[in-house]
């Protein structure tokens, strides 16, 4: 199948999964710093943030296979913990910002395009001890006079900036689910956190649209695809559109389309959980929609009608209105619990056709994170992980089909360029084309799927011919 000529065939990571923390000043931690600090035995092998990859000091080691393998464009985040060394006052730590400089030069310099992130789970500590973090406005402020410095900075040679990856991500874990450290079940709050990165969203497109820069702003959201177990069963169908209001509308419909919908703020009214907003805020918001989005599919969501009652005196979760529903046969990535199916894909696009108006979007994360990814090597030492060829053919397959047919995704990053560290999943699983070899001083190899990606960017041809191959290449 022939990919377009301009589409993005890229790869991903972020700042903090692989920078480790060479150089890091007193005081920088982020929350996720700050979680490894405190639960390290949650982390896998006890490995983390610390070291990650050491891209502070090896970066050029990277860029140099991005340039091999041909992406043509790289997403990271800046880390926002260490860009200052006072986040009121927005004192710049000069030792990151040369390095974030640095970066982004050399990136260009291999003809790879920079996508940026202004936050990738990396909100400064000290804002979360001092202002309760996401749940405060002081932090929308904070974080508004950030992005700014950013623009001034480096927006002479970054031209797609994205606020977020995963916005939803963090409070969903900590504040509704109550997994992740300070485990603080609080849904009010995992709603405030919600909204008030919507709203730091808006101030900050607004912010980019009256700077001199030129270019595009986003976001990068994790889209949870809720497949209902029946569709022609409307109890089932209803949990999948109140799954999908939940975890994907409530981010997407205000940034997009500019307003919540209706049926969301009941949702939210009726669970007592509506976030604090003010008229000029909701009229703020409405003015500065987002230019463009970054979708994030790893595996579909289904889910069927409620197995239980819901205990009216628990703590509100998006469970009271659905169940999982576990589909027989499905395939799976076993080491990291998730269904896999392509077609999701092609529906996603129908979505983004009919419900946003054909709005630009690309698929900003995909990939099959590997356990035990040693056992693959041949004799030289590569990683043979056609699993990962396959996987990232049938995705690509059905995006490509939904291209061809007029969707309007503008390209594929794969999650991720190297193996990197997972919130406590560490290096258990490898997401790389790249390997990052724990046992040899965090030694760079291309793996298989390296060498294929390059000849897939080179020729620009799909050499995959069926949609139901996937069935039989577990
Ligand atoms: C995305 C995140 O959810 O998926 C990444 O943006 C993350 O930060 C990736 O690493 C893969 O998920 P996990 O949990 O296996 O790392």
């Amino acid at each position: 199948m022939q990919i377009p000529e301009g589409f993005m065939l890229g790869a991903a990571s972020s700042a903090w999964q692989t920078e480790g923390w060479h150089g890091k000043k007193a005081g920088q931690d982020s929350y996720l710093d700050d979680w490894f600090k405190h639960e390290y035995f949650v982390w896998h092998e006890g490995k983390g943030p610390d070291v990650a990859t050491d891209f502070m000091t090896r970066y050029s080691e990277d860029v140099a296979l991005m340039k091999e393998i041909g992406l043509s464009h790289y997403r990271t985040s800046i880390n926002w913990s260490r860009f200052f060394t006072d986040y009121e006052n927005l004192v710049v730590d000069e030792d990151y910002a040369d390095h974030v400089n640095n970066v982004i030069n050399a990136l260009i310099s291999a003809n790879v395009e920079p996508m940026i992130a202004i936050e990738h789970y990396e909100v400064p500590q000290f804002l979360i001890d001092k202002y309760d973090g996401w749940n405060s406005k002081r932090v929308v402020d904070l974080f508004v006079g950030y992005a700014k410095i950013l623009f001034e900075r480096y927006g002479d040679r970054v031209h797609q900036w994205f606020t977020f990856n995963e916005p939803i991500v963090p409070q969903t874990r900590i504040h509704l689910d109550g997994l992740r450290y300070p485990h603080d079940l609080n849904p009010k709050k995992w709603m405030q956190c919600n909204y008030n990165k919507v709203l730091a969203t808006a101030l900050t497109v607004q912010a980019f649209r009256s700077s001199s820069q030129s270019g595009r702003i986003g976001i990068i959201h994790n889209w949870e695809f809720a497949y209902p177990r029946a569709t022609n069963n409307q109890l089932d169908v209803l949990a999948a559109k109140r799954f999908d209001l939940l975890y994907n509308r409530v981010f997407t419909d205000p940034l997009i389309k500019g307003d919540y919908s209706p049926e969301l703020i009941k949702l939210l009214s009726d669970n007592h959980i509506l976030f604090n907003s003010t008229d000029e805020e909701l009229a703020l918001i409405k003015a500065n929609t987002i230019d463009v989005i970054g979708l994030n599919l790893y595996f579909p969501k289904r889910v069927k009608t409620p197995e239980h009652q819901w205990d009216p005196s628990a703590p509100f979760n998006p469970r009271k209105y659905y169940s999982d529903f576990e589909l027989p046969g499905r395939k799976m990535n076993n080491s990291r619990g998730w269904e896999i199916y392509p077609p999701m894909m092609y529906d996603m696009a129908k979505v983004m056709r009919d419900d946003y108006n054909n709005f630009p979007w690309f698929i900003s994360e995909n990939g099959m994170g590997t356990e035990n990814e040693r056992r693959f090597k041949n004799s030289s030492g590569q990683i043979q992980d056609d699993y990962r060829i396959n996987f990232i053919s049938e995705h690509l397959w059905w995006l490509l089909k939904a291209v061809h047919e007029g969707a309007n995704c503008e390209g594929y990053m794969l999650w991720a360029f190297t193996d990197n560290v997972s919130p406590m999943n560490a290096f258990k699983n490898r997401y790389g084309l790249v390997e990052i070899d724990l046992e040899d001083n965090l030694a760079r190899h291309l793996k298989k799927s390296g060498l294929w990606y390059h000849e897939l960017i080179e020729t620009k041809q799909l050499n995959y011919s069926t949609r139901f191959a996937y069935r039989s290449q577990a």
